[in-house]
């Protein structure tokens, strides 16, 4: 049989590793599929040639539209990025009857619901295995291997700058932007790097994970979003003599009053196998109903890493061309037409424990009349901690740990804690979960 040709969009990191990853492993990856695997037509503005395997056998333009047109073409790869022009080209794949596979996690959480019922009329897959912590197979795990379970919750870390930052500054005592730098040095960040430290990436990921972990739409703008450029180097300290951790997580979480969609810096004990995920790696913790805890762990971003999956994702399709589109896998886990209307929560209903960091006055009565501010408020304290003030220093920093307490409580207790005279500035506050 012919090999099935492949148009690729993009040669850059990522393209790049894929027209390699196919062309070095081109026999065992036909005597998987069934069939050879051909990059036959690729669209590129520039790119490398020295590191490129395999381009003598590939048709390079710079007009990524005349690719998706091409009618020799049965599979388009996206490895542009971006929301435009990515819609765009997936669209027209689409509507010419050709097969997606994408790494596009910003396009998929924010056009995915669109693109999935064109792909559904028309009879083809759009795969997204490597939009979602890059080398971790992790879709293909929530979505068929953990198929028989009620997922409970999902907490990942799914941004390797943002991990390799909060890995520095603990283990080496760094400052955030000279260890950025070096993130956007080694290919890891995004174009625009606010998009791995105001947690973006993170949450175009953790709504596609809430998508096949529930089966409800793709909701990127109901998705809570919180960076960790406040992150300080004091908080990373007290918390590892707390024995916890500070990770970058997005949590998805089925409650009896809806989803849970929110990425934020989290305090986490020390002692789970998650906390100890550094630098760049990334890792995903499951819970289902059935199975228990699993933990994936992973490259989540880099050239063949991420070109693991997205080959992968292409031998799937080329498996199932002749498959019936009805008895395919369903892109977001759960038959189109049985997908979910259950609520996002906000924010303001999400409970959760808390580690709160505030500078008060040296002089008695003032832990009580903070420790009185949250009794009355319903928010019990589980540690309380007087630290060294720093040199010079008149304000003591003092640290607790509270117990779980929906976060609209807090917030009213922290607007009352930071109006007393005797506190100093801004109550810092990080979310804690334990992850049982
Ligand atoms: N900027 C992303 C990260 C790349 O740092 O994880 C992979 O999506």
């Amino acid at each position: 049989m012919n090999p099935v040709k492949v148009g690729l969009l993009g040669l850059g990191t990522v393209g790049g590793g894929t027209l390699n990853v196919l062309t070095r492993n081109a026999e065992e990856i036909a005597r998987r599929a069934g069939r050879g695997i051909q990059i036959s037509h690729a669209a590129a503005k520039s790119y490398d040639p020295e590191r490129l395997l395999g381009l003598d056998q590939v048709e390079v333009t710079d007009d990524a539209f005349s690719v998706v047109d091409n009618p020799q073409v049965e599979i388009i790869i996206e490895l542009i990025g971006g929301y435009s022009p990515a819609r765009e080209l997936v669209l027209k794949a689409i509507e010419n009857g050709k097969h997606v596979v994408t790494a596009n996690k910003a396009l998929i959480a924010m056009h995915g619901n669109e693109i999935f019922a064109a792909a559904q009329k028309q009879g083809v897959t759009v795969a997204f295995e490597a939009a979602v912590a890059g080398g971790i197979p992790i879709i293909k795990a929530v979505r068929e291997g953990l198929a028989a379970n009620e997922i409970e919750w999902i907490a990942g870390i799914i941004n390797g700058t943002g991990n390799f930052i909060l890995t520095e500054m603990r283990d080496k005592g760094r400052g955030f932007d000279e260890v950025l730098k070096e993130a956007q040095a080694l290919g890891y960040a995004e174009a625009d790097p606010t998009f791995d430290v105001e947690g973006i990436d993170a949450a175009h990921k953790l709504t596609i994970l809430g998508s096949i972990a529930f089966g409800i739409p793709l909701q990127f703008d109901k998705t809570y979003t919180e960076g960790i450029t406040k992150i300080e180097r004091q908080d990373v300290e007290y918390a590892n003599h707390l024995g916890y951790r500070i990770k970058h997580l997005g949590i998805t979480r089925r409650t009896d009053k809806g989803i849970e969609l929110r990425v934020h810096p989290t305090m986490i004990p020390e002692r789970r196998l998650i906390a100890n995920v550094d630098g760049v790696m990334n890792a995903v913790l499951v819970m289902g109903d059935a199975v228990g805890p699993t933990l994936y762990y992973g490259a989540g971003a880099g050239s063949e890493p991420t070109a693991s999956a997205v080959v992968a994702d292409v031998v799937d399709v080329v498996r199932a061309l002749t498959t019936d589109p009805g008895n395919r896998v369903p892109h977001l886990a759960f038959q189109p037409d049985e997908l979910s209307d259950l609520p996002i929560l906000s924010m303001q209903d999400v409970e959760t424990a808390y580690y709160l960091r505030m500078q008060v006055v040296d002089k008695p009565g003032v832990v009580a009349k903070i420790a009185g501010i949250l009794g009355d408020a319903g928010i019990s304290i589980e540690a309380i901690q007087q630290k060294e003030p720093p040199e010079e220093e008149t304000m003591l920093p003092l640290v607790m740990l509270t117990h779980k307490v929906v976060e609209s409580q807090m917030n009213q207790a922290i607007v009352q804690i930071e109006a007393l005279e005797s506190v100093a500035g801004e109550v810092v506050r990080i979310r804690v979960e334990h992850l049982k």
